[in-house]
């Protein structure tokens, strides 16, 4: 199959770019960096000539109101040249619980892109994962100083980036699933929990103070970013991918 892979020089979608390359499918990586601008058009109608399928993992440059643009605008530039094109099959990749977190702005803006993909005429499948396991340095880094950590007890289910990139090059392949399917990691931890983990991998002798206002995920109510029964859980745990990363 030849799979056009937007956001395919990223963390998700080279790994996926990859898989498919080792199944022996024409996987073709486009991203701002070879050319392709999902933003502003440019290069899309090239980027799906002859794609029997189209994977979008691109990420909005920012986390605040205007990714709400950002999907709004490259959703409908994939979609209206995934259509003239006559792609057959477009794959998103979401976030487990997107539409549970309403507070936060980024995750409005990714239901807004699941709901454009499925009001649109091409056959699509969404999915959600949960937070990648090399998302976390990210998180720690949004509430530190040079004695704390800052995090929420947020419950999270993460997961590691190649088992992400898996699910998202197997459902490609597939027939397309008008609808959803959840990944997430094998073990829930609280984001405090995990941020102690963390440190203590890293031999980082920082304090993890558990602050229930503390970074974005403070605003996640509940268990709302824990998958519900049904969801594809991956192998890989947190502390044997975690063993693997070299101490920074
Ligand atoms: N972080 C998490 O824990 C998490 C959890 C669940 C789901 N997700 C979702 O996973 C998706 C992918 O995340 P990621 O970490 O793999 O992202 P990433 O590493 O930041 O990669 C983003 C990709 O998008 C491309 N891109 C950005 N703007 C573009 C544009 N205007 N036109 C074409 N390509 C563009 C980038 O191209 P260049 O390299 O050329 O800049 C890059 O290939 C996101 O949609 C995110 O919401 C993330």
């Amino acid at each position: 199959m030849h799979i056009a892979v937007i956001g395919g020089t990223g963390r998700i979608g080279s790994q996926v770019v990859d898989i498919l390359t080792s199944r022996g499918h024409r996987a073709v990586p486009h991203a701002l960096s070879t050319g392709l601008d999902l933003l502003s058009g440019r290069g899309v109608t090239e980027g799906l000539r002859g794609a029997d399928v189209v994977v979008n993992v691109t990420s909005s440059p920012t986390f605040d109101d205007r990714a709400a643009a950002f999907f709004r605008t490259t959703m409908d530039n994939l979609l209206r040249t995934a259509v003239a094109e006559d792609v057959g099959h477009a794959v998103l990749l979401s976030i487990v619980g997107v539409d549970r977190v309403p507070e936060l702005a980024y995750y409005r803006a990714k239901t807004m892109q699941e709901d454009i993909l499925k009001s649109a005429p091409v056959p699509y499948s969404i999915v959600r994962s949960t937070q990648f396991f090399e998302f976390i340095d990210t998180v720690l880094s949004w509430t530190s100083d040079e004695r704390t950590v800052r995090l929420p007890a947020t419950p999270i289910q993460p997961i590691a980036a190649a088992d992400v990139a898996r699910a998202v090059a197997d459902v490609s392949v597939g027939e397309p699933l008008r609808g959803t399917r959840d990944v997430a990691g094998p073990e829930v931890f609280t984001l405090d929990e995990l941020g102690r983990i963390v440190l203590a991998a890293h031999h980082d002798t920082r304090t993890v103070v558990t602050d229930a206002s503390a970074g974005m995920f403070a605003a996640v109510p509940g268990d709302a970013l824990i998958p519900r029964p049904g969801a594809v859980i991956a192998p890989t745990h947190f502390r044997d991918w975690s063993a693997r990363v070299p101490v920074r």
